[in-house]
């Protein structure tokens, strides 16, 4: 009995939040602040680094720091103030996938105790190898006329581009200088960058080839995955008081003009959330091989040109990437297996922005809905897997533990995450539900949490905000789902569907289109009429009902909508997946517009599906065709893609 108790108490206390995916000992000693040094040689593809560590010790005697890397070539570590070199060895664990990386042990020579501070630094090198690193040559770039280079570091690529403890539950500050040796390359990074130079620089550099040093910092504390750099022929354009966009001149004023209310939807959500603490808020509109639509990098959201569709109806993403501020920068998952802290929470705060962006809650329900669609079916695809870890990917606690924590990202944590808190909203109303989450935020303020976390402090909030008989009923409600919502594999235990009347003419006219077996329902003119997310569902619910969508029915709709020439990649990739699919892209032109389309968007979400219905042969011989133009992040994916097909498809 003892021993139960003493485990549950570890289990409590210690086991629970512990980070699988690194190989730090980030329990003992903790990363306080960063000072990044890089030289950068874009024609070469090549970054001098060297890093100025500040570290605090936690355990009672600390004599090695273990720290995460991938693919770097560690030249040697030192104490800034005698010069001393440490000994530092790598060291591999055969169980953990590649994507993981090595652990660096660096031996201290003495022993530090609980309360000192440490100061070491690194010096290293990488290369084309690190894998968060996209580094494009001018040919690939909108202007051609230099190299271009941007990172991705969620979840765990950071280490691949700095030794680092490469965990969401160690929060430091940082800042940075940053040498260019051409005076065509601008260079920014997830912090302010400075007017005049503060920091001394840490080498001896030959002054002749410089052209530029560029400082950068921040001073509130942030996860490894936080830190960003773009460098390029890049610009910047002001969007209001606090908001900018940065991109190349070619498109920057299309870009401009569409992120144009910025300013406007900080506020948006500042007035549900409380106030935007960051200081000023750009994107970086980056190259069409960015893996992602948008990446929360704190100041600086990085996103894919996708979103800039001509209608605003992209501008969600960004409305997304700014409700990251709050959830994901400022209360942060602590590890890889509760994303949905960050990503769940962060839909939940997006979508009321988008309320009072779009005026009309019915149009926000036809985004859950679309999110509903796409998650039911992957809660179907991944419970029915053989593979235990796969299984737990249509849960909202997957299993990471010696993989890349990237394998179990999806929709999920998305769309699971927020119907909880969707969930948890109606048992209290919106007023004091709202409460709940600003309360919440600032307990969590540049902490990091997980669903016990989460539970711990709902039940206590509510018990205190209660009258003891609405307490004891809700807690029961929410005790009836709570853990099954999280940890089981099927689907969340209460449905909902989000019908509302702006859907509902949607669903009807894919009804009509498969009912009319290929002749044109008498309305399908009100097509032309919904916004671009209305579109998205009527592609999604074919797709969803694709066993029943003939030849005809797909001749006939592209006859009436011609899809495959739309401009909007949130609907062409839709289309064209569908296309494959229901063996209507056998045709050469159709099939040569997906061809196209694969070769001009790199970004996951939209290519991966398309690769996913491609047959085997088809599929590698486009990924051949593209390997130069995708970021190192979607290769890995797409080949896994590949790697699982059967010859015959
Ligand atoms: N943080 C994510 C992107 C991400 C997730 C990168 C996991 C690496 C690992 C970002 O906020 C995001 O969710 N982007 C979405 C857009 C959003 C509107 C759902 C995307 O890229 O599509
Ligand atoms: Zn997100």
């Amino acid at each position: 009995m003892k021993l139960v108790i003493i485990f549950l108490l570890c289990h409590m206390l210690y086991c629970v939040d512990v980070d699988k995916n690194t190989f730090s000992n980030y329990k003992d000693v903790k990363t306080q602040h960063l000072h990044i040094e890089w030289l950068l040689n874009l024609n070469d593809k090549v970054i001098d680094g060297s890093v100025e560590y500040t570290f605090k010790v936690y355990a009672s005697q600390l004599t090695e720091v273990h720290l995460d890397i991938y693919k770097m070539n560690i030249l040697f570590v030192y104490y800034p103030n005698n010069g001393q070199v440490l000994k530092h060895h790598v060291e591999s664990d055969p169980i953990q996938k590649e994507e993981q990386g090595e652990k660096l042990v660096i031996e201290l020579g003495q022993v530090y105790k609980y309360g000192e501070i440490v100061k070491f630094r690194i010096k290293y090198q990488i290369g084309e190898d690190a894998r968060a690193l996209s580094f494009m040559d001018p040919s690939q770039t909108d202007d051609k006329k230099a190299p271009y280079l941007f990172s991705q570091c969620e979840a765990n690529n950071c280490r691949s581009m700095i030794p680092l403890q490469d965990t969401p539950s160690i929060k430091f500050t940082y800042s940075a200088t940053v040498i260019t040796q051409s005076p065509l390359i601008n260079v920014f990074m997830s912090g302010n960058r400075l007017q005049t130079q503060k920091f001394q620089l840490m080498n001896n550099y030959n002054m002749n080839s410089i052209a530029n040093v560029f400082q950068f910092e921040l001073n509130i504390k942030i996860p490894a995955y936080l830190i960003a750099i773009v460098a390029g022929t890049v610009e910047e354009r002001s969007t209001g008081t606090r908001t900018a966009v940065i991109s190349e001149t070619k498109n920057i004023e299309k870009y401009q003009k569409e992120l144009e209310d910025l300013d406007k939807y900080v506020k948006y959500l500042e007035d549900y959330i409380g106030e935007y603490k960051w200081g000023s808020y750009k994107i970086v509109i980056l190259p069409a091989s960015f893996p992602f639509g948008g990446m929360e990098n704190p100041l600086l959201t990085f996103a894919n040109p996708t979103i800039i569709v001509g209608d605003k109806s992209g501008v969600s993403v960004a409305v997304h990437e700014i409700a990251h501020s709050w959830f994901g920068n400022t209360v942060t998952c602590n590890n890889w297996s509760n994303m949905w802290i960050n990503e769940g929470f962060c839909v939940f705060l997006e979508r009321k922005g988008l309320k009072t962006l779009f005026g009309d809650i019915n149009l926000v329900h036809v985004n859950s809905q679309v999110g509903n669609n796409e998650m039911n079916a992957l809660i179907k695809e991944f419970n029915s897997s053989q593979d235990d870890f796969i299984k737990s990917y249509a849960s909202l606690h997957p299993k990471t533990e010696n993989h890349n924590a990237d394998d179990s990202f999806s929709t999920i944590p998305y769309e699971r995450g927020f119907q909880l808190l969707y969930y948890l909203e109606k048992q209290i109303n919106e007023t004091r539900f709202q409460q709940l989450l600003k309360d919440w935020l600032q307990e969590y303020e540049y902490k990091s949490a997980d669903e016990n976390d989460f539970y711990r402090f709902m039940i206590f909030w509510l018990k205190i905000n209660l009258s003891s008989e609405e307490f004891l009923s809700v807690k029961k409600s929410i005790d009836n789902v709570y853990n099954k919502w999280v940890y089981d594999y099927g689907q969340p235990p209460i449905e909902e569907k989000f019908e509302n009347p702006a859907s509902k003419d949607v669903i009807d006219l894919v009804q009509s289109w498969i009912d009319g077996k290929g002749t044109k329902p008498q309305n399908y003119q009100i097509f032309d009429d919904f916004k671009s997310n209305q579109k998205q569902l009527f592609l999604s619910t074919l797709q969803d009902k694709n066993q029943v969508v003939t030849d005809a029915i797909m001749v006939s709709l592209e006859d009436a909508y011609h899809l495959s020439d739309l401009t909007d990649a949130e609907l062409l990739f839709r289309w064209y997946t569908l296309s494959i699919n229901t063996k209507y892209a056998k045709d050469t032109t159709n099939l040569q517009k997906i061809r196209k389309f694969v070769g001009l968007v790199g970004r996951m979400k939209m290519v991966n599906p398309i690769y996913k219905a491609l047959d085997k042969e088809t599929a590698t011989q486009w990924y051949q065709e593209n390997y130069a133009f995708y970021h190192p992040l979607t290769r890995q994916s797409i080949e896994n893609i590949i790697k699982n097909k059967t010859i015959i498809k």
